[in-house]
């Protein structure tokens, strides 16, 4: 969570910083700020609130100076308030600090420092960091080794970006368990929490690694190892994404064209090298025990894989919440764990991992993120691409997933001889289908969605129902539906109702079954009977050629028939427009949902 940016160069910082902070508002919008250092003093404008509404009331680049860091807040410790807002400054005013983490020693370091003689005006953790590089700083230490001796003193996870009066021409990066890169422009460096921060100004990064930091001057970024200060040879990655692909383009929100963009975002992960494919059913083949851990959409999209694996190739894998894994998982030697996630960042996902590995168990991941934290955990690493995800909201992640694991799910079955040669060509053909139908589904229901979205904003509860693989479909769509739209939704494995959801439902109660064909779609009539005889209003998404499914509901949103596996990625889209929709009839910001962010970097 928390964004943090940092410029050194030639051009004027604060605009600049604004600018990548706009850029990664997705980690984080409760508050902002910027810190810069002109003629050998800092200043420092921050506020609470979304970036545009500080910016508006206290133009955040007028800053003055060529050197400056910049935040964008994810509360952890203290409220969203402008004294909690970063950047934080030492008690003498020479020290500008931004944070993203938790600095789990803080009461410690603050007992030690006001037994020094400092005072603190923040609830935050990060405050003692500047005034600990500042008492360093008076003992005789230079800038940079005074952040050494501060970092050695802090327990917990951090990417810190640190300026000084004292020496203006360096911006100082330090890495702990919490995602940062470097930007290397031409006269001129960035750091930011992420990559899609500096790509209008450059395309070549560095990532830092645990335990590394980076002393930077306009012309040089010197990465080092924070304990032995020890340079370190790294060499710049150049990064495919364009600054235009994590722009709006006429879309009034990124979610809006995300959803969009999921046929393009199936096409690309298609394209996976064959090699890595075989790799991974070779690893899950070669296991004992198979868990797929993720959180939140991703988890959605490991029980889509599950049921695709169970299905298809007779393969069992036991899907686990990331944040669960340790209380409840056996691990050994002969355990795979496939760790899901799109940011590759998710702290609960990077834990189970490390609870994983040290269990003995060999580690593979699926991301978005070229050279996230979870790539340098696992042995062997698989990519979707989908493009930079900026809305908080996971969606053309979500289908980018699905497609990876369809495609893994087909060649395995095919490896364990549970499907034919011409069965498999056949699916594969279907999966590659997919972005058209989708494209089919935009067409057919987006203005029939707006519509709900007008019949359904006031509605105070929404229930949703599946069977097999119309389950996680439903787990998606009532994610989806609570984060953007702030409804309380449900979902519900359709043949539980009966053993008590069904107690909750009352006349009028929207309830949306996701129908899918296949051997689960009689009894899935039968659990909308259920519900409509108890006066629920059904809102179906069925196959359209499933003729009988208009007798029994009160809305059908029709889909273009596809094979049973392949609903997943051609249902969801109504689901997330409907959240879509609904959330902005309700006047929020789909991109910025409240208490949320883009990156759980905290466990
Ligand atoms: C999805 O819309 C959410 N914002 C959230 O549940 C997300 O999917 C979850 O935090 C996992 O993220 P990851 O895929 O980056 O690990």
């Amino acid at each position: 969570m928390c964004g943090i940016v940092g410029y050194i160069g030639k051009r004027d910082a604060a605009p600049l910083l604004l600018d990548a902070l706009r850029r990664l508002e997705y980690r984080g919008y409760d508050s902002v700020g910027e810190a810069t250092i002109h003629k050998g003093k800092l200043y420092v404008k921050k506020g609470r609130g979304k970036i545009e509404d500080v910016h508006r009331e206290l133009k955040l680049d007028s800053l003055p100076g060529n050197v400056g860091v910049g935040h964008s807040r994810w509360a952890t410790h203290g409220e969203p308030s402008k004294r909690n807002a970063h950047p934080h400054v030492d008690n003498s005013g020479k020290v500008a600090v931004v944070h993203n983490g938790i600095i789990e020693n803080y009461e410690e370091l603050r007992q030690f420092l006001r037994d020094n003689g400092y005072s603190f005006s923040s609830d935050t953790d990060t405050e003692v960091v500047p005034n600990l590089v500042s008492y360093f700083m008076k003992q005789g230490n230079g800038f940079e080794g005074a952040v050494r001796k501060a970092v050695g003193r802090l327990k917990g996870s951090y990417a810190l970006g640190i300026v000084s009066v004292s020496e203006p021409d360096k911006l100082i990066a330090v890495r702990k368990e919490s995602p940062l890169i470097l930007g290397l422009g031409s006269g001129e460096m960035f750091i930011a929490s992420d990559i899609p921060a500096v790509l209008p100004y450059t395309k070549r990064v560095i990532i830092l690694e645990d335990g590394e930091m980076a002393v930077i001057t306009p012309i040089r970024a010197l990465v080092k190892y924070t304990d032995s200060g020890k340079a370190i040879e790294k060499k710049p990655l150049r990064v495919a994404w364009t600054a235009e692909m994590a722009e709006k383009h006429g879309y009034p929100h990124f979610m809006l064209k995300e959803i969009h963009e999921q046929p393009e975002a199936i096409r690309e992960t298609l394209r996976v090298s064959a090699d890595e494919l075989a790799q991974l059913c070779k690893m899950l083949l070669d296991a004992k025990r198979i868990y797929i851990v993720a959180c939140g959409t991703s988890h959605h999209a490991a029980l889509v894989g599950k049921y695709a694996l169970a299905k298809l190739a007779d393969v069992s894998a036991e899907v686990v919440i990331s944040s669960e894994f340790q209380e409840s998982c056996m691990v050994d030697g002969g355990t795979v764990v496939l760790a899901i996630t799109q940011s590759g960042e998710t702290a609960d996902t990077l834990k189970a991992v490390r609870v994983a590995k040290a269990g003995g168990a060999r580690v593979a991941c699926l991301t978005n993120v070229v050279g996230s934290s979870v790539t340098r955990e696992s042995e062997l690493v698989c990519h979707t691409y989908a493009g930079p995800e900026i809305g908080v909201a996971a969606t053309k992640t979500f289908a980018a997933q699905v497609a990876y694991l369809l495609l893994l799910a087909f060649n395995l079955a095919k490896m364990r001889k549970c499907i034919s040669k011409v069965k498999f060509d056949e699916l594969v053909a279907q999966l590659q289908e997919t972005p058209n139908t989708i494209d089919a589904v935009f067409e057919r229901t987006e203005k029939q969605i707006e519509e709900l979205a007008k019949r359904y904003k006031d509605a105070k509860n929404i229930y949703f129902i599946g069977r097999g693989i119309g389950y996680p479909i439903v787990m998606e769509g009532a994610l989806k539906l609570k984060e953007i739209a702030y409804i309380h939704s449900e979902a519900c494995p359709a043949g539980e109702l009966k053993h008590g959801p069904l107690a909750l439902i009352e006349h009028g109660i929207p309830v949306i079954a996701a129908v899918v064909p296949g051997s689960a779609r009689g009894r899935m009539l039968g659990n909308v009977e259920e519900v409509k005889a108890r006066g629920a209003t059904v809102i179906a998404i069925a196959a359209d050629n499933d003729e009988e499914i208009k007798r029994h509901v009160n809305e059908l949103i029709s889909i273009p028939v596809t094979h049973e596996l392949l609903t997943p990625l051609t249902y969801i889209s109504p689901l997330q427009l409907l959240a879509y929709y609904i959330g902005v009839e309700r006047g929020f910001d789909p991109d910025k949902p409240r208490h949320l962010a883009k990156s759980v970097t905290v466990e």
